[in-house]
């Protein structure tokens, strides 16, 4: 067994012949290589680390959030997409967040009223159920040991605690989990126990649907967010039901790449990809100025084509014209015109959380999963242990309104009753000849679009391997602000000619965050990411 869990290079990277599992979270990667070594398979561990994740990541991602699986199935040579996104509650409105005439944006980012119908457990049981071979009980043990027994808090999340400790020590859940007997943050290092969260996790037993969504875990959801002045009901709970999608495809450079379907933005890394042509990259360097412009302005592009995206059982999303070689060659066109939008400031935050497996049988999975910013809407149902999200801001507010990455409302994406938001979230799996070669996923709100292509690109066509595609200085352009995002260690003669080229460059620390694997016959390679820190183990 190859255990590796780097602290100082810029990406951390493993090897190993098997099987191999990066995460966001070294003792939530070896809590699914524990699956696998029990005989458990790729979607067994999967959910293994979803579940381990929501305790050692919960700022960013657990069973009160949502996500989406993609699965590469090795018996069947096909891949698969599962959404669990989060819902609407059914007495939400296009107009729930106006006030006085003018939106309150703030009621959608924290408290009752941003919260959305937590996914997260639906999805996990519907993979488990069609894809894996053991019970939710065995694959949630090392949760809730982890919750249990206790687990160092990770410089990540401390972060996320120190940047929120304000709001979040106002909720008695969360001051008795990240907050000592004095009442001050624990730091990196420090033991958190989560014991209300092991125990629900264990109530969960090994029927989880019926045992969150139509029994007394509903009715203490609802109770605590009626008290608290939200929308959800035990109704909206019990109706809740994820959806397996077909994933989208697009040929590029001999490669078939897959991702999810709206309501994920894997069309937007597609489309993208399209843009770029057959030839449009030979004799360009990855970091050089001529191809990072290019990809400025498909990414641009990409960001106003993604105005029609939205749940897909409200909005008729046209993926299949927007991935079409007539839609490619004209978006290609159009990126050359520049597009002004309205300057707003960037948008910076880590949550989401996203993590990669391979098995022995050569299934592979990746998921992206969240509960929105860091801690979601700063609630935990303290009996629960339960973070609520704050999914509600991924809808539009009101159109032309910007959430909290700064993405500007669209009409496609108000809100409605039942439906799904609008997610970044963009899980990518590629084959070449009819076998997996590539997996990766990301998070960081919109930056995971721009990180998953780059990612993606630095792989597929530069060559180079997970950990240095990972570590590229990456750059983001979502259109409106129009304004390219450059990471601080991008070498600066490209960002001096970038600025001369006439962009507005505004230089970040760093841009969200990706996983990635490559995968080649008894050799994976597995890079996670050092801006946000995680684990790569591999057997
Ligand atoms: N909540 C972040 C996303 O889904 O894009």
């Amino acid at each position: 067994m190859i255990v590796l869990v780097a602290v100082s290079s810029p990406a951390a990277a493993a090897e190993s012949h098997h099987a191999m599992v990066v995460a966001e979270g070294d003792l939530a990667a070896k809590a699914g290589l524990e699956i696998l070594e029990r005989g458990g398979n790729a979607v067994d561990a999967a959910v293994a680390v979803s579940l381990a994740l929501g305790v050692t990541n919960s700022g960013s991602c657990g069973i009160g959030g949502g996500g989406f699986m993609l699965i590469y199935w090795a018996k069947t040579g096909r891949v698969y997409g599962l959404d669990y996104r989060e819902r609407a509650p059914s007495a939400a409105s296009a107009t729930m967040y106006i006030r006085d005439g003018k939106p309150a944006e703030e009621l959608a980012r924290t408290g009752p009223l941003a919260v959305a119908v937590p996914g997260e457990i639906a999805g996990l049981d519907a993979a488990l159920r069609r894809f894996g071979t053991m019970r939710f009980g065995q694959v949630a043990a090392p949760a809730i040991k982890l919750a249990r027994d206790g687990f160092p808090l990770s410089p990540h999340m401390a972060r996320d605690v120190s940047l929120t400790a304000t709001t979040i020590a106002q909720d008695p859940g969360f001051r008795a989990v990240f907050f000592d007997a004095a009442g001050s943050p624990l730091k990196a290092g420090d033991t958190v126990y989560d014991h209300n969260l092991a125990t629900l996790i264990e109530r969960l037993g090994d029927d989880p649907v019926k045992n969150f969504y139509h029994r007394e875990i509903a009715a203490e959801i609802a109770a605590y967010l009626k008290d608290h002045g939200g929308l959800l009901t035990v109704h909206d709970l019990a109706s809740y039901a994820p959806v397996w999608r077909d994933p989208i495809h697009l040929e590029h450079h001999g490669y078939d790449v897959y991702t999810m379907p709206p309501p994920s933005s894997g069309g937007v890394v597609l489309e993208i990809l399209g843009m770029f042509g057959p030839s449009h990259m030979e004799g360009v360097g990855v970091d050089s100025p001529p191809y990072l412009a290019q990809l400025i302005e498909l990414m641009r592009q990409g960001f106003i084509d993604r105005d029609q995206y939205a749940d897909p059982a409200y909005v008729t999303v046209p993926i299949a014209y927007l991935l079409s070689p007539a839609h490619l060659a004209e978006a290609r066109a159009n990126a050359l015109h520049r597009h002004n939008g309205p300057a707003l400031a960037a948008a910076h935050d880590h949550g989401t959380s996203n993590f990669a497996v391979v098995d022995q049988a050569g299934n592979v999975v990746d998921v992206t999963t969240t509960i929105n910013t860091i801690f979601g809407a700063k609630m935990m149902i303290p009996s629960l242990g339960l973070i609520l999200n704050n999914e509600m801001d991924d809808f539009s507010v009101a159109p032309g309104v910007p959430n909290a990455f700064k993405l500007i409302g669209s009409k496609a994406n108000e809100i409605a009753p039942g439906k799904r938001p609008l997610s970044s979230m963009s899980p990518l799996i590629a084959l070449r000849k009819g076998r997996p070669i590539f997996v990766a996923g990301g998070s960081g709100g919109p930056t995971i679009i721009t990180g998953v292509l780059q990612v993606t690109l630095d792989s597929l066509d530069f060559d180079l391997d997970p950990e240095r595609s990972v570590a590229e200085p990456r750059i983001h352009h979502q259109a409106a602000p129009d304004m390219v995002f450059v990471e601080s260690s991008m070498p600066t003669r490209t960002t001096d000619a970038l600025r001369r080229m006439g962009y507005k460059v505004k230089l970040v620390p760093e841009l969200g965050a990706v996983n990635a694997i490559s995968i080649a016959p008894g050799e994976l390679r597995g890079a996670f990411d050092q801006r946000k820190g995680g684990g790569a183990v591999g057997d």
